[in-house]
């Protein structure tokens, strides 16, 4: 018989409950005549608080409730990928289909497809011990990932039954495991986990390899590591959605997780139209074919908006548990944040800074805890990496979530409204980004892209860092009494910023830039950087320096040399020899 109880107040998406209910702290209850889906996050001797994730319009006291008997839990099985969900997992086309509307309330769908059938292919034996997190099948979930189907992680046993290779839906049983206690259990292509609960793994190791995003400014100047975490803050239209979307985008990551919390409902729409005409370039596929979206826009509920999160995040363990490397973006965090403070002030809870509830840090926390380079129970290994937009009121980088954000990720790219403003993209500032992974990826990059990659990207950021304050004196004095040296530094440091540090998402070149160029982009430049040194060392002007325009060809690179024509930068070489000799023999 399943738990019922009164409903005797309602504030908002906060519902209580008079009474002790019986209910279970983090269980999913159905609320009122609608059968609103609901969770418990408060237990007192005579009360009882749900939080809803549906509109609460029209709901009365004296309406029941209903528990579930379990925890608020995602479906996990073949069809999540290719899919766009709400906060709690609901196929938004699907509740379209059966309400009419973008989202209903109390519409009861099947998170999954549960009439579809897949081809599977069974990869275990009669006979055969099984444990948690062993692999049962493989299934072509979509054109460019098998999905694992794995044994749950909380069972183990001896197999007594398999089907054969062929389609099944996720409800029909594919292996039956004898277990120790002598019962039998069926085992299908679906799981369901707790979203709040992390999924278990065999153990966490060091992070040793970059999350390759063909973005220059990232993956040469401040990387992150799969499995690692970065915040991507920045005050209203500096690129937060954009960079994220160029990440989702280009990043070699095997799966992508976007969560969309929050934010425009006309922003999801672009993302989905967006990414549904995208082709991966690595597959030559749909970019849908390895990505899930979660859409919790701003005129969703404010509790399903704070759940997407976990929602996300469960998502991601799930195929990180298969061996893949995944990815998840956030944005924003900001947003999901006020969905805690508008939920805190309902349950009337004493507000701490800006009147964020006292447990933001942890909650903060306790999300980018979940980031990590895993050894999994089956042997493989996996990761999950988040990249998390923070939104802060007007730029201001010392309010309370980008604050505590800080704490908890090791790379922060810190957008810059005056960049944007001057079109700088992405808007990533050099002085006040850093990532604490250049240590860890430095192997990576002496052994896959060159032995001098991390030396020479430390000698852009020293120039960057002198120009920086060059232009302090500038600002007072001027230009003009600068040494030509000291000119020449401002002068390289523009190449840096343009022709490096710039890059134009728009442009079919410039927009995924591989490892490769990026190093031989610096190489050049270092190379111009040289002679030019000499020449300025051996008295000739930086003004007659300039009016070779080398400087711009340097810069132009970027647009003028395919990705897949790399051996021109020859040629950029012997340009910038000649250079040498016309300025030397100019003023001989
Ligand atoms: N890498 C880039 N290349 C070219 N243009 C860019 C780039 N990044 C951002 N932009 C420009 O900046 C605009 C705003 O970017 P975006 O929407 O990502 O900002 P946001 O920080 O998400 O804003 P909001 O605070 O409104 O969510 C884009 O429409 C685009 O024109
Ligand atoms: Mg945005």
């Amino acid at each position: 018989m399943l738990k019922t109880g009164k409903i005797y107040g309602i504030n908002g998406p906060v519902v209580y409950l008079k009474g002790n209910t019986g209910f279970r702290m983090a269980e999913m209850v159905y609320v009122g005549r609608q059968k609103l889906v609901g969770e418990v996050i408060a237990l007192d001797k005579d009360r009882t608080t749900v939080q809803v994730y549906e509109e609460t319009t029209g709901l009365r006291p004296g309406e029941e409730v209903v528990a579930s008997g379990s925890a608020v839990s995602v479906t996990l099985a073949p069809g999540i990928l290719n899919n766009i969900f709400d906060g709690i997992e609901r196929p938004l086309e699907r509740i379209a289909e059966s309400a009419g509307a973008f989202i209903t309330r109390g519409v009861s769908v099947d998170s999954l497809d549960r009439q579809k059938k897949w081809k599977a292919h069974i990869t275990v034996e009669k006979g055969q011990y099984l444990h948690g997190g062993d692999i049962i099948a493989e299934v072509p979930e979509t054109r460019a990932i098998i999905h694992k189907c794995m044994v749950p992680p909380d069972v183990e046993g001896t197999v007594v039954e398999t089907v054969p290779d062929g389609t099944y839906t996720i409800d029909e049983s594919l292996v039956v495991l004898k277990l120790s206690d002598g019962t039998e259990r069926k085992l299908t292509m679906t799981q369901h986990w707790p979203i709040r609960t992390a999924r278990p793994c065999h153990h966490r190791f060091p992070v040793s390899v970059p999350l390759v995003t063909g973005q220059r400014i990232i993956d040469t100047m401040f990387p992150i590591a799969k499995g690692g975490t970065a915040a991507i803050p920045g005050g209203f239209g500096t690129g937060k959605t954009m960079t994220q979307h160029q990440i989702a985008k280009w990043a070699d990551a095997d799966i992508i997780i976007y969560i969309g919390c929050g934010e425009r409902g006309n922003e999801m729409t672009q993302v989905l139209e967006e990414f549904s005409e995208l082709m991966d370039p690595r597959s030559g596929q749909p970019l849908m074919d390895r990505t899930t979206l979660i859409a919790n826009t701003s005129n969703m509920p404010v509790a399903a908006r704070e759940a997407s999160i976990y929602t996300g995040l469960t998502l991601a363990e799930y195929y990180r548990d298969m061996g893949y490397d995944v990815a998840i973006m956030a944005d924003s965090t900001s947003r999901w944040a006020e969905a805690l403070r508008e939920l805190s002030g309902r349950l009337e809870e004493m507000p701490a800074e800006e009147g964020f509830p006292a447990y933001l840090a942890s909650r903060l926390s306790a999300f980018y805890e979940r980031a990590g380079m895993m050894h999994n129970l089956n042997g493989t290994n996996g990761s999950v990496t988040i990249i998390g937009a923070v939104s802060p009121q007007g730029g201001d980088f010392s309010e309370p979530v980008t604050q505590n954000t800080k704490r908890f990720v090791r790379c922060f790219w810190g957008l810059d409204k005056s960049l944007a403003y001057a079109r700088h993209f992405p808007a990533i500032h050099w002085l006040t980004s850093y990532s604490e992974y250049l240590g860890d990826l430095s192997p990576w990059y002496r052994d896959n892209v060159s032995p001098q990659f991390v030396e020479y990207r430390n000698r852009l950021m020293a120039l960057l860092n002198q120009e920086s304050s060059l232009l302090e004196i500038v600002k007072l004095i001027g230009s003009d009494v600068l040494p030509d040296d000291q000119k020449l530094v401002l002068e390289i440091a523009r190449v840096i910023r343009l022709g490096f540090l710039q890059q134009n998402a728009f442009h079919q070149e410039d927009t995924c830039v591989s490892m490769e160029k990026q190093f031989l982009m610096m190489d050049i430049i270092l190379y111009l950087y040289k002679l030019a040194r000499t020449l300025v060392s051996m008295g000739h002007p930086m003004s007659v320096l300039k009016e070779e325009k080398i400087f711009d060809k340097i810069i132009a690179i970027k647009y003028d040399v395919p990705n897949d024509q790399l051996e021109m930068f020859a040629q950029y070489r012997r340009d910038i020899d000649a250079f040498y000799q016309r300025v030397l023999e100019k003023n001989a």
